[in-house]
């Protein structure tokens, strides 16, 4: 059992071996929460850990109390105007233009395991994974119900939150503002952490000491963004890979987000998560109800590489589709960077010819294939196939490849059209723009409303349609461009707002109908590489499109990014050919596949270009990648040392056993009579004998933690690459060790 209720004085305590989480029915009826971190031996009663203080200049509850000032009471789900003037997670609007709300507990509810959530992807688990604690509380004038959902995972230090509201009352309630979790995380000065960046360079981490005021991250684009992930944590100043508490925020949603920290001037820091409330607005009918999407809380005494072991954890058992979830994925060969739009039948086939005789075992076809694609200013919404192109059809092409040894998969791009296209000619009032604004165009493309079923449903067809009628194993998902002057043709003038969040809901609703009816299809989303890499998005797609920079240097800090939050498994990662086509660096090949290993390995280059000796290469990678993709992708990760503070990058993946490890070295530049370099690997069985397969070199695993793996410098040699040297004298050299207990 995890979740034990004092009746008496209505205090809620969530625990399990790693965690608690507390909070109670205050005086005013309303939620107070008491605490959230470490778990901790509770006594049951609360009255000796309420904070309470006279506080000058505030708004009190009651007359004849001083010190119930809701601006220092640290809340449990804190609504706007009503005395407390920090950040709110929920506003409302009322008929009569009021919005004070006073949410009164009214009951409470427990169960084993935990429901889904209408519409909208979340973490799922057995009866005897979890349980599940809802609260009721109302707001008696106007009838509003809230529902708080609060699930506390038994082995992880986790808890999921969403929020259901309904309208029992005879009015409209307009919803302005709803997270999905708010925590008032108080005394400590803390450091926020967030990923954030660009195309080409997404999720970098940051991290900087919070200060009174609001540290926010966000997406209004309509997706979740290059720029920001919806992820937020805050870290004692101390906290580190290893050590220390951090507590976090993820958001399991794919459109506009808001993830937060308010902190105010009595140090407590109120950390929240939720759709974003800019031009949100719901209408809640009578009877209406609306939910949020999930937020997920990890809570780690064991700094950023506990936070992320939990993530992973989490994400790998119980939000990606269990199908996929521990399966080897296939090596990819993805013609995109090999081809762009410029290919025939021809073309395809003799570099999937190649593919298959270096061991490739999944042929993708990228972009181009469809209407009359050869250009990227038409077509997008038109997928019929350009049989110009492929006179055999995608059913003739995913025969041949499927003759040669692979699958086959295909690139789409759902939710676009281009103005050159069918679906626009015919159907312009399912495109998303203002009426008598200029719709701006980007990538020579715009948005289709799904917040239209019809739409939804008539893409599900041209889709369905061409899965049903080729042999199709994957597919991958794009979507290239942010939503601009958004509105909607389907909605009527006052229900606008609701337009982003509807969008979202109608991409969920085509992701649900396609794997119903293709539940073997393999999905791989992506958005301009890493636009829209969320946990909701890896409920139906187990696997993202990371980033469209592949050059390997940049992969580490885009990688290292990524790892804190999701698991290699879902980080999509490929070898493509030098001068790399983002940023024009050459980096050796073993150095391109020690990056790419670390996620779903592939290749995305012309492989009929590549020399005898390269060839070679590559299919040894591909022969490694397979021998230990099981490690790879479901061992724990860990990162040892930083590209955003070092020359060198470290991590780690070890099976659970301590059998067996891979460790990756990177380094960027090379630096002439440098200090000695170790590799040190912790977590192993420290009594245990360890045999490294690329040198044959034994270690003991307290020698592996304590001491670490020599990296000498070649000795002699202008490029030095003789036998003794277990580095390269160059710049981007890697190393990967592959470790087996031996004795
Ligand atoms: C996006 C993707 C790329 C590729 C192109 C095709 O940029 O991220 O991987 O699929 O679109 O147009």
């Amino acid at each position: 059992m995890s979740i034990f209720i004092n009746e008496q004085e209505k205090t809620f305590h969530l625990t399990n071996d790693k965690i608690s989480y507390i909070f109670r029915v205050m005086e005013n009826k309303q939620l107070e929460h008491i605490y959230y971190g470490s778990k901790i031996v509770f006594s049951d009663s609360v009255s000796r850990l309420v904070e309470r203080s006279f506080r000058p200049v505030s708004v009190v509850e009651f007359d004849n109390d001083l010190t119930t000032c809701l601006d220092s009471i640290k809340q449990e789900f804190p609504s706007s105007g009503g005395g407390d003037f920090r950040e709110a997670a929920i506003d409302v609007t009322f008929e009569n233009g009021s919005h004070i709300l006073e949410l009164e507990y009214n009951s409470y509810k427990t169960a084993k395991g935990k429901t889904k959530l209408p519409g909208m992807p979340a973490t799922f688990a057995n009866q005897d994974e979890c349980e599940t604690l809802t609260i009721f509380m109302k707001d008696e004038l106007s009838g509003l119900e809230v529902e708080l959902n609060y699930t506390i995972f038994n082995t992880l230090p986790v808890i999921t939150r969403s929020v259901r509201l309904h309208n029992n009352g005879n009015e409209n309630i307009t919803i302005e503002r709803l997270l999905s979790a708010s925590v008032d995380i108080p005394d400590q000065k803390y450091d926020v952490i967030h990923l954030s960046g660009l195309w080409g360079r997404e999720r970098h981490f940051y991290r900087s000491p919070a200060e009174p005021g609001v540290k926010a991250v966000y997406s209004t684009r309509g997706a979740s963004s290059h720029h920001h992930n919806p992820f937020i944590a805050l870290a004692h100043p101390e906290a580190t890979e290893n050590h220390g508490n951090v507590y976090s925020m993820n958001l399991v949603y794919s459109g506009n987000f808001l993830a937060q920290v308010d902190v105010d001037n009595y140090y407590v820091n109120r950390l929240m998560i939720g759709i974003h409330p800019n031009r949100f607005q719901w209408k809640l009918k009578p009877h209406g109800e609306f939910y949020s999407p999930e937020a997920v809380l990890v809570f780690s005494d064991k700094g950023l590489n506990g936070m992320s072991h939990a993530y992973h954890d989490l994400y790998n058992n119980h939000l990606i589709n269990p199908k996929w979830a521990h399966k080897a994925r296939p090596v990819v060969m993805n013609n995109w960077e090999g081809t762009y739009l410029d290919f025939t039948e021809d073309k395809i086939i003799s570099i999937a010819e190649t593919a298959s005789e270096l061991g490739v075992e999944l042929f993708v076809l990228d972009d181009g294939w469809f209407g009359k694609r050869d250009l990227d200013n038409s077509s997008l919404g038109d997928w019929y196939v350009n049989k110009e192109k492929l006179p055999n059809g995608i059913d003739g092409l995913a025969k041949k490849v499927n003759d040669l040894g692979m699958e086959f998969g295909l690139w789409f791009e759902p939710e676009m059209s281009n103005s050159d296209s069918h679906i626009m000619k015919e159907h312009p009032e399912w495109i998303i723009g203002t009426p008598g604004r200029f719709r701006k165009p980007a990538r020579f493309q715009y948005v289709l409303d799904y917040g239209n079923p019809e739409v939804v449903e008539h893409i599900f067809e041209m889709m369905d349609d061409i899965l049903s009628n080729a042999n199709i194993s994957y597919v991958k998902w794009d979507m290239n461009r942010n939503i601009s002057e958004a509105y909607s043709a389907y909605l009527d003038s006052k229900s606008q707002g609701e337009l982003m969040h509807r969008y979202i809901l109608g991409v969920y609703t085509l992701y649900d109908k396609l794997l119903e009816r293709h539940p073997n299809l393999l999905i791989e989303s992506c958005a301009s590489g890493g636009g829209r890499f969320d946990p909701g998005m890896l409920y139906y797609a187990p696997q993202t499109w990371t980033s469209d920079d592949s050059d390997a240097i940049e992969r580490l800090k885009i990688q290292y990014g990524t790892s804190m939050v999701y698991p290699v498994s879902s980080i999509g990662a490929h070898v493509s050919a030098v001068p790399n086509h983002q940023v024009g660096r050459i980096t050796p090949l073993d150095t391109r596949a020690n990056v790419a290993f670390f996620g779903v390995f592939g290749y995305e280059l012309d492989p009929n270009k590549l020399t005898e000796e390269e060839m070679q290469e590559i299919k040894e990678q591909i022969k490694y990648y397979k021998r230990n993709r099981e490690l790879l992708l479901f061992g724990e990760f860990t990162r040892l040392a930083s590209p955003f503070e070092e020359n060198e990058t470290m991590w780690m993946v070890k099976t659970k056993d301590k059998e067996q490890a891979i460790v990756a070295w990177f380094q960027v530049l090379s630096i002439p009579n440098d200090g000695y370099r170790r590799v040190r690997v912790p977590g192993l069985d420290p009594s245990a004998l360890y045999e490294i397969e690329e040198n044959g070199l034994q270690y003991t695993g307290s020698e592996l933690e304590n001491i670490g793996i020599v990296l000498t410098p070649p000795i002699r040699g202008e490029l030095g690459f003789d036998d003794t040297a277990i580095m390269n004298k160059r710049d981007f050299d890697s190393k990967i060790f592959t470790l087996r207990k031996v004795k």
